[in-house]
């Protein structure tokens, strides 16, 4: 069932990015309803978010909205999830004790639902204690608050303050639609990251991958009752709360980390970016520059899902990945094959928004039956969309 949304937006510079917030979860199929401050206003016309939501923009308590009957009771009960973007200090000392004198701080108080706050302001107004007070307040009945970020500053300031990346505000909406007993009773091994192999003390062999992919899908897993085993590679993240996690660096120890751990898991996905090879020598000492050409002699690493292929047990649904540069499909499909798997997702280094990196993911996932086609999303909503087709085969199996 769509889910509804009701978006405030109060005044602060921030509150044209709330445009492109409505315009994401529309097309993320979300009901989306905009309630401005008067003060918003100033920032952005209310036309620009009725063109995206297709519903009338609500900014006066007794404002009267043609053929529809609207007032803060009707969608504060309309709301599955209500958000503040940006939440202004004014509005946070408002709903932190309950003051109702507008349609935005009165459908709020109004609102039995989630609602989360997403501040934008100067650094100092921030940073106040009177505004921390209110923030401890909100936190204390159960708001969620998304923190701003560290940067440069409309009103010439740095530091904390900038409206959080859209992209942390639908990771958010996603996982509490998302939230579910999907996977309760499953356990859920997923590799992430890239390989680092060295050559001497100082340099090693690695690849771009940042761990995004893994890690969104661990959340996923996680958000759907499983229980997670994160095994990774080198990357800058934090690995979600909650995970047993196992961090590694060279290819040899992800695969011993997988055989130990792969035996008990029910759902196995190997999104690491693994090194093919590792040099047969690694100098103990630097080594030091000579000659125009240098020849290292590299060996086979083990081909981790390869292994697992092998090794499959009754139990277990095994997804790999296919990272392509060329005949993406193709050659997916011959890794599925190769590698005894039950599902291999493809993406295309080339694609943009697709691969290594980046926060979304395009994929086409592949079984021995079909072939199903992920346009663009995050990287989280295709981790989800894969744990769905896991759970989806795995129920196949049983009957
Ligand atoms: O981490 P991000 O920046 O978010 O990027 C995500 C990603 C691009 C790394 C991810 O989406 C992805 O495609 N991961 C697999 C990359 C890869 O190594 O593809 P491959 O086609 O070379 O390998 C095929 C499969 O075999 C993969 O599941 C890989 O984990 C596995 N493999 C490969 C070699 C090896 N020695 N052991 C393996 O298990």
């Amino acid at each position: 069932m769509q889910k509804t949304i009701v978006l405030g937006v109060t005044g602060g510079i921030a509150a044209f990015k709330a445009a492109q917030l409505a315009s994401d979860l529309v097309k993320k199929n979300y009901d989306v309803e905009v309630i401005m401050t008067k003060n918003a206003t100033e920032f952005i016309a209310p036309l620009t978010f009725e063109a995206l939501i297709n519903h009338n923009v609500i900014v006066d308590t007794f404002e009267k909205v043609a053929n529809r009957s609207i007032h803060h009771i009707s969608l504060a009960k309309k709301a599955d999830l209500f958000i503040i973007v940006p939440a202004s200090a004014n509005v946070i000392a408002k709903i932190a004790h309950g003051i109702a004198d507008d349609m935005l701080s009165t459908t709020f108080l109004a609102c039995s639902k989630q609602k989360v706050i997403c501040p934008a302001m100067n650094t100092q107004m921030y940073e106040n204690p009177v505004t921390q007070d209110n923030l401890k307040r909100c936190k204390e009945l159960g708001y969620a608050i998304l923190e701003p970020a560290v940067g440069h500053l409309a009103c010439g300031d740095s530091g904390k303050g900038k409206l959080c990346d859209l992209s942390d505000i639908l990771d958010y909406v996603e996982q509490f639609f998302h939230r579910s007993d999907a996977l309760k009773g499953k356990r859920v091994l997923i590799t992430a990251g890239p390989t680092q192999e060295a050559l001497d003390p100082v340099r090693y062999l690695t690849n771009h991958s940042s761990g995004k992919m893994g890690y969104s899908l661990a959340q996923a897993a996680l958000d759907m009752g499983a229980d997670v085993t994160l095994i990774s590679g080198p990357v800058q993240l934090q690995p979600p709360k909650g995970v047993h996690f196992y961090p590694v660096t060279t290819a040899k120890e992800m695969f011993d980390a997988v055989c130990t751990y792969s035996k008990q898991a029910d759902f196995i996905i190997k999104a690491a970016a693994v090194g093919d090879y590792r040099p047969v020598h690694v100098s103990e000492q630097k080594i030091k520059k000579s000659g125009d050409r240098l020849h290292i002699e590299f060996i086979k690493n083990p081909d981790i899902l390869a292994y697992l292929g092998e090794h499959k047990q009754d139990h277990q649904i095994i997804c790999g990945f296919a990272m392509e540069t060329q005949n993406l499909l193709a050659n997916a499909q011959k890794k599925l094959e190769k590698k005894h798997c039950d599902m291999i997702v493809a993406n295309d280094l080339h694609t943009e928004g697709a691969g290594f990196q980046s926060d979304t993911n395009i994929a086409t996932i592949i079984d021995q039956t079909q072939r199903i086609p992920c346009p663009k999303m995050s990287k989280y909503e295709l981790g989800v969309t894969i744990l769905k087709h896991m759970l989806a085969l795995h129920k196949q199996g049983e009957q």
